[in-house]
């Protein structure tokens, strides 16, 4: 059941995709001048095609792959990693949360004060903190002082309605949930080795360490206040925690923006599972095993690729590996703008049309959002 709810969030990731190409090629058509460029993104939509009988090859081979990896760690292309949460939030929650979330070089800080099933969430405040270029370069123990810092400043803006129903005397230690962006290890619910640094920083120390020991000395050095990191969640899993809150019937969560994911609670899981690291990990029976899939790498012959996808690949610094993700992730608009350009920018210089060509320029996520009518340089056709 759930892998059929999987394999539609695959065909619906597929549609996304061919819709973001199918509006491409209708703001298109308002320039007939632009011949060239409509012929090419016809021939883009002709390729990127994905009727029914497609979607459903793609996902039996999904559901395939999601067998294979539970069977056996490594056996597939998805990951299936557990996740170590043992229970996904049902709205019954009461009391004070805070949370952090780092992803890329802001970090977000939230207060939620939930007052169980019928109140729901009573009051949330938030805030988006930049994270100074210096310390993107600096050591971890700066990264995480300043994170703490600041973390610190926003509780002592706690106002009293938050503090409802509880009897603070300054003492009582308030609780954490931390999302990582960066690829991380994770050994227990709170605890997870650091892969590496990615999305622009490039700290020399951290790898291989705890991020959670590391930003709970960091918080245990400023003084006032006591919080605990009581867990470390993925953003896929927090987005499905998310969901399950409002609706127990969430099972499923996936990622579509810079790249994509999914996670889910799987019902049919084998005794004893293995992580990658070969450890075995007993997941007890009460627990709810979520998985987490890590299908950006998925990659079937039935996807359909184009040109455009396969000179990507060719051209990225991992060719063969995450085809799934490369296909449908915001991340990799930018390439595939200069890839169409690139083509039409060919095409024209064999019909010796040298107008206008410029593959070489880049464009930003919201590009395509902004400025539709400058693509492939139309005006100068
Ligand atoms: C969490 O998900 C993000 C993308 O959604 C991924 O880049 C990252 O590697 C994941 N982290 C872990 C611990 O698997
Ligand atoms: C990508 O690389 C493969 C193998 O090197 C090559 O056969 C193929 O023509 C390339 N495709 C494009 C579109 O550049």
């Amino acid at each position: 059941m759930t892998q059929m709810l999987l394999s539609t969030a695959v065909a619906c990731a597929t549609v996304a995709a061919v819709a973001a190409a199918v509006m491409v090629w209708q703001k298109f058509h308002k320039h007939s001048h632009c011949d060239q460029a409509l012929v090419l993104l016809y021939e883009f939509r002709h390729a990127c095609a994905t009727p029914l009988y497609v979607l459903r090859h793609i996902s039996e081979h999904v559901a395939l792959e999601m067998q294979a990896g539970l069977n056996q760690p490594g056996g597939s292309q998805l990951m299936m990693l557990p996740t170590f949460i043992e229970k996904l939030p049902n709205g019954c929650e009461k009391g004070l949360f805070y949370a952090l979330d780092l992803s890329g070089t802001n970090f977000r800080v939230l207060r939620c004060l939930l007052g169980g099933p019928n109140a729901r969430v009573i009051k949330q405040e938030y805030e988006v903190v930049a994270i100074p270029r210096a310390l993107l370069l600096g050591t971890s123990e700066e990264l995480f002082d300043f994170i703490a810092q600041r973390l610190i400043s926003f509780i002592k803006l706690e106002g009293p309605e938050f503090q409802r129903g509880h009897n603070w005397n300054g003492h009582q230690i308030r609780e954490l949930g931390l999302t990582i962006s960066f690829p991380i290890c994770q050994t227990s619910h709170n605890t997870g080795i650091l892969i590496k640094w990615t999305e622009g920083f490039k700290i020399a120390d951290g790898v291989g360490k705890d991020v959670v020991a590391m930003l709970q000395s960091a918080m245990d050095r400023q003084k006032g206040f006591q919080i605990r990191v009581a867990v470390l969640i993925n953003d896929t899993v927090g987005t499905m925690a998310g969901g399950h809150y409002w609706n127990d019937d969430v099972m499923v969560g996936v990622i579509l923006g810079t790249n994509t994911n999914a996670c889910y609670v799987e019902c049919n899981l084998p005794e004893d599972i293995q992580t990658k690291s070969g450890k075995m990990v007993n997941i007890p029976f009460y627990t709810l095993p979520v998985i987490y899939m890590e299908w950006g790498r998925f990659w079937s012959s039935h996807l359909p690729r184009t040109y455009i996808d396969e000179q990507l690949d060719n051209e990225s610094v991992n060719p063969g590996d995450r085809g799934f993700e490369k296909m449908t992730g915001a991340m990799y608009l930018d390439q595939t703008d200069r890839v169409v350009r690139a083509e039409d920018c060919a095409q024209r210089l064999r019909h010796s049309d040298h107008a206008g060509c410029s593959a070489s320029s880049s464009i930003h996520c919201g590009y395509l959002e902004e400025n539709r009518a400058g693509w492939l340089g139309c005006d100068r056709c």
